[in-house]
């Protein structure tokens, strides 16, 4: 049944994701409201500011500010969402749901960094995106090496500050492990990172059915390539829609939808709102590249953590930043296991922390009912302990 229901929505994805449909799509309006108006809905402000990467990259990054409450001095956040999430990610749940609220409230100065190729950093000083097949050309290693300190010293710049707190949720803690190993002269930037079920090393095994996904990678991702597809699960693309018909409240479908979910994502929780996922579908995915596809099946079939298309490996050892581990006891994808081998690699990591719930998974990091008391409470309480 899954596979068939895979085979159908790929199969859409491809027809739809040719380049022709891409340049037709229209700005999907209806589908969802901008940061700055999610923001303003709740009584913050979004600022949005370019930035540029040393290979050309224009990356839009977004700072949540209270209207009411100033940021503190020494409280500059940067956060760096998972796999094929973007910024309003994090925006469109509310004030005491989302995490960049919940920091600005508590005096943080939030900065959220779109890594290259998602629906805000879809932008070249000299590629164009719907053209130039290698503005295409990346995959997590360009995120940490390029985007990720070129977004820390901008905040860095324009804040007058000299080091930043880190989140970075699956890929996008992976994403910092590769900055600060390949770019060991920005530890000193950080003065804590927190990785939410970082997708670093994993060891464990994981579904069958996940296997039976991530084993479609390389032949897929080589038929797209083959075919002039580069851009994978744009925004606007036909799977979002699909989604939101086939997963709300009352369709006989919304079962098959959350199964679909939790099969990859791990064990069903009820910090899933599964009234919430038509909503979450216009905000999610957002689009990437197929390398990033790629690296995933390198990350957690082949179980190598080193560039795409090498056989080295990062060493994490050169990661010196005091690190926070975090992991959910219901994650299909990173378990406690992957973080304990994690953490004996890296030079500085100052824990290792289980979300207090049972069965929280992959996602719940991003959208659990509870998120603020079950994780943001307990980063903040963190972060205090680290100037
Ligand atoms: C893609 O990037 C890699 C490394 O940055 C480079 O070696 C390679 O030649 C590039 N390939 C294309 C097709 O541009
Ligand atoms: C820092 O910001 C100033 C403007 O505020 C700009 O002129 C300068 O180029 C920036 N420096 C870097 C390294 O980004
Ligand atoms: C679940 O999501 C719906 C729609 O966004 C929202 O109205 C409701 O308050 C949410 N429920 C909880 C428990 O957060």
């Amino acid at each position: 049944m899954y596979k068939i229901f895979f085979i159908l929505f790929i199969t859409s994805e491809v027809i739809f994701c040719f380049p022709k449909f891409v340049q037709k799509r229209t700005n999907d309006a209806n589908l969802n409201s901008g940061p700055e108006e999610l923001a303003q809905r709740f009584g913050f402000y979004c600022e949005s500011h370019e930035v540029i990467t040393d290979d050309g990259y224009v990356l839009t990054v977004h700072r949540i500010k209270s209207a009411k409450i100033k940021p503190k001095q020494n409280a500059v956040v940067v956060l760096v969402p998972g796999f094929l999430a973007a910024s309003e990610t994090w925006l469109f749940r509310g004030p005491d749901k989302d995490l960049p609220y919940v920091f600005a409230n508590n005096g943080y100065d939030v900065w959220i960094c779109n890594p290259r190729g998602n629906y805000f950093s879809r932008k070249h000083t000299t590629l164009n995106p719907d053209v130039d097949v290698s503005f295409w050309n990346f995959s997590i290693h360009e995120h940490g090496v390029y985007d990720l300190p070129a977004v820390v010293d901008y905040t860095l710049n324009v804040t007058k500050e000299d080091s930043v707190y880190f989140f970075g949720h699956s890929i996008g803690a992976a994403a910092f492990f590769i900055m600060c190993a390949e770019k060991p002269q920005y530890n000193v930037k950080i003065k804590l990172a927190n990785a939410l079920a970082p997708a670093a090393i994993v060891s464990q095994p994981l579904t069958s059915f996940t296997q039976f996904l991530l084993s479609l990678i390389p032949p897929l991702m080589k038929f797209l390539k083959f075919n002039g597809i580069h851009e994978m699960f744009p925004r606007g693309g036909f799977y979002p829609l699909l989604g939101q018909v086939l997963c709300q409240d009352g369709a006989i479908t919304q079962a098959l939808c959350l199964s679909l979910i939790f099969a990859v994502v791990g064990t069903s929780s009820d910090q899933f709102n599964r009234t919430m996922l038509p909503e979450a579908l216009g905000y999610y995915p957002t689009g990437t590249s197929i390398d990033v596809f790629n690296h995933l099946y390198d990350i957690f079939v082949t179980k190598r953590f080193g560039p795409l298309y090498a056989s080295t490996e990062y060493t994490l050892e050169l990661v010196t930043a005091p690190v926070a581990l975090h992991y959910g006891d219901g994650d299909g994808l990173i378990s406690k296991e992957d973080n304990e081998i994690l953490s004996k690699r890296l030079r500085n990591a100052v824990g290792i922390f289980k979300v207090p719930y049972r069965n929280f998974n992959h996602i719940d990091f991003m959208w659990s009912i509870d998120s603020k008391i079950l994780l943001y409470d307990h980063l903040i309480s963190l972060m205090k302990l680290y100037k």
